[in-house]
């Protein structure tokens, strides 16, 4: 069983990594294959809309590293998805990114019938995380992807998704800021737990 993780972070291992390190570390225990892709790394031109996967599932733009990215989503079980919150949407990066994986999905739906999972981290208390985490969920599902959230069966904590926070609280009327997504312990929790409900998952699904 193998599990990907995708983060469209402009900020190489910083919050969104340590995130989607979580849901992989706790994966990994489950006895996942795991590994971590920074889009920062490749390299992925925009999207041109000439069509021609609605005919056909390739990519005429093939002098970046779009198919590299393609290849391991082919070969993973389970793909989560990690991006901080630009204005209340997905980074730029990353919806890039997921305009580029038309051709998986226009003639064929290559990646139907594997696990999806998506975290998000932001500045605000109420930034922008749920719209973030509902467009790459949403994205997720469209590709044909069994999107799993966070939920806790057993222990019943449901924060709405694996959503991250720098603020912390206000100290006489001025914002104070967390030092990392560390210091979250809820969002790490559902991270964890993400990790946890992407193998079940992948498992009563008899894949892996
Ligand atoms: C261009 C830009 C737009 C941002 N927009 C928001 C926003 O709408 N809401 C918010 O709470 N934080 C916003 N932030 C803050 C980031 O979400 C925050 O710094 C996050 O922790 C970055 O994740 P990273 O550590 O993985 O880079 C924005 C940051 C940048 C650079």
């Amino acid at each position: 069983m193998k599990i990907l993780a995708i983060n469209g972070s402009h900020r190489k291992g910083k919050n969104t990594a340590a995130m989607l390190q979580a849901v992989l570390e706790e994966a990994a225990r489950a006895g996942a294959e795991t590994e971590l892709v920074e889009l920062t790394d490749y390299q992925i031109k925009p999207c041109q809309a000439c069509n021609r996967c609605l005919g056909k599932t390739e990519c005429s733009i093939k002098d970046d590293d779009m198919a590299k990215l393609g290849e391991k989503m082919l070969a993973a079980d389970g793909i989560v998805l990690g991006s901080p919150v630009y204005w209340a949407n997905v980074t730029g990066l990353m919806k890039n990114f997921i305009d580029r994986t038309r051709w998986m999905h226009m003639a064929k739906n290559m990646l139907h019938g594997k696990v999806g999972g998506a975290v998000t981290h932001a500045g605000l208390r109420n930034g922008g995380q749920e719209q973030a985490l509902n467009i790459m969920n949403r994205f997720l599902a469209a590709q044909g992807l069994f999107v799993v959230d966070t939920r806790n069966q057993e222990g019943g904590i449901y924060n709405g998704g694996a959503m991250g926070t720098m603020f912390n609280d206000l100290r006489e009327g001025r914002p104070s800021w967390k030092k990392g997504v560390h210091e979250d312990t809820l969002a790490m929790e559902e991270c964890r737990r993400l990790g946890r409900n992407m193998v079940e998952m992948i498992k009563r699904l008899g894949n892996g």
